[in-house]
């Protein structure tokens, strides 16, 4: 069993390089068992303040260090991620509940992402172009916008912080994060690996508390020039108008509501494969997991049967015995969105075919489980088929042909990740081309997203912006364009270009 050192138990801000006690704090439970781990603090207006005055100062020095140096500094800290990866896996398990195995993946996406970005540091590159004069030099580079807020949430604590944090740091930006307080462990940990690292203070700073008072704060300091935010479509939308009122760049990721389409010539047990992963892994508690399955009406029978079959044999209890499959849900507030949409579900005719019912699991009573679970005889329209659930509830829809599919998969608001089942290499071409999401799979489930690809989704999922991948620069850069005339003359552009 793990156990947390006294700092790990006594979490404080990290401002400045400083690790700064705020006394107004919050407790922070384990999912699994409902024990308190630690205390967070819940920080007011002040704290913002002091981090984005002196995030202000340092990065001015920071542009400055040449960005191959500055990628050393998370060659570094991914290294140090590696060495440490098993011991920050059973933290992440012990705060979010996911199961360990689960939890190295995460990890390891943290770690591939220093990597991936240290190896930005040579490149971040620009475009040189003609210019229409003679004797002129024209080309475009990428600037740090100064200091930027990312708020990050509780689902995935440390890679999500990764995708935005690590290319804001290579692009020469100071970072002020605002982790979930559900999740405050990893934010503690990625913020010491960086200070022994070496990265000058003042770069990441980490400041703890509520999205209405610290996220808030965040938005309306005029230092931080972009916020990123990953968490409910809800909040997204109050960041997005708050920003708006401010001018403030904002990236925006607010969920999905993910189908894996089946068509009859699927191969049915991948198929059951990839649902149970993609729908019942992190206990439904990814923005890319699968809530609808769009099944062909010649295998639908088939696929219910053998689903409903594979389900039983998911085992669930504490994320830290490596035997279960299955982890807790995040909370009792969790819990209850889950409770209200199997009421929603039965109130609207779907058939309940399995689950539906918080579990009590033997030693871990006071943990959050709910079990695995499949509604059938659902149209495209029900709630449950629309409103993201964020827990272990799958939809299973009907469909006549190829055609119904793609239109039933488009026809929800968001539009983060979708997925098809099908041996015909038409179809998956036509799917390619269809189906409106950031993120399309084919022959595989609705997550497992590569750290060097771009994540993020049209709709209500999102504002147009991505995390990871190098288009993740483009929300921490500006674009400079830069005109060098070495005609010796005042060339006009547009008008002298015959000369
Ligand atoms: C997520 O859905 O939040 C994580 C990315 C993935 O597994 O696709």
């Amino acid at each position: 069993m793990i156990t947390l050192t006294k700092e790990e138990r006594n979490l404080k801000n990290f401002i400045n390089g400083e690790w700064t006690e705020v006394t107004n704090k919050e407790k922070v439970y384990n999912p699994a068992n409902g024990e308190v781990i630690a205390e967070v603090p819940n920080s007011g207006a002040e704290a913002i303040t002091q981090a984005a005055e002196s995030a202000r100062i340092a990065q001015r020095e920071w542009a400055l260090v040449p960005a191959p140096q500055r990628a050393e500094l998370l060659y570094k800290a991914g290294t140090m991620m590696k060495e440490r990866k098993e011991r920050l896996s059973q933290l992440l398990t012990l705060e979010n509940g996911k199961v360990i195995e689960e939890a190295r993946g995460e990890v390891q996406e943290g770690i591939d992402m220093a990597f991936y970005m240290a190896g930005e540091g040579r490149r971040l590159f620009g475009q040189t172009t003609p210019s229409e004069l003679k004797d002129k030099f024209a080309m475009s580079e990428r600037c740090p916008v100064g200091v930027v807020g990312i708020i990050t949430p509780w689902n995935f604590p440390i890679a999500i912080a990764t995708w935005k944090s690590f290319p804001a740091i290579v692009s020469g930006n100071a970072v002020i994060w605002k982790p979930s307080s559900e999740t405050p462990l990893m934010a503690n940990e990625l913020a010491r690996i960086f200070e022994e690292a070496g990265l000058p203070k003042g770069i990441l700073q980490v400041v703890y508390g509520s999205g209405a008072i610290v996220g808030q704060a965040m938005i309306e300091h005029d230092a931080i020039r972009v916020i990123s935010f990953t968490g409910s479509n809800e909040t997204g939308r109050k960041v997005a108008t708050e920003c708006g009122k401010q001018l403030k760049k904002v990236s925006l990721e607010m969920g999905g509501k993910n189908a894996v389409i089946v068509m009859e010539d699927a191969d049915i047990d991948l198929v059951v494969e990839g649902i149970l992963w993609s729908a019942f892994g992190t206990s439904g508690q990814r923005c890319t997991a699968c809530s609808r399955v769009i099944v062909h009406k010649a295998v639908r029978k088939t696929l219910e049967e053998r689903l409903l079959k594979a389900m039983k044999n998911l085992t669930i209890g504490d994320g830290l015995d490596s035997n279960n499959k299955i982890g807790p849900i995040i909370n009792q507030t969790g819990l209850d969105k889950i409770l209200k949409y199997i009421e929603i579900g039965k109130e609207e005719g779907a058939k309940l075919a399995a689950g539906g019912k918080q579990l009590t699991v033997e030693n871990y009573e006071k943990g959050f489980y709910f079990e695995p679970t499949l509604f059938t005889d659902v149209s495209i329209d029900m709630r449950i088929a629309q409103e993201e659930i964020f827990g272990p509830v799958v939809s299973l829809i009907e469909v006549n042909n190829f055609e119904e599919a793609i239109a039933a998969n488009n026809k929800v608001k968001y539009g983060l990740s979708s997925s098809i089942f099908t041996k015909d290499v038409n179809r998956v071409f036509q799917a390619q081309r269809d189906l409106d999401t950031g993120i399309v799979y084919v022959n595989a489930g609705t997550t497992g997203a590569e750290i060097h690809l771009p994540f993020g989704g049209t709709k209500g999922t999102g504002n147009g912006h991505r995390d990871s991948g190098v288009q993740a620069l483009d929300v921490f850069t500006e674009w400079k364009a830069v005109y060098v005339d070495y005609s010796g003359k005042l060339q006009r552009a547009q008008i002298d270009t015959d000369a």
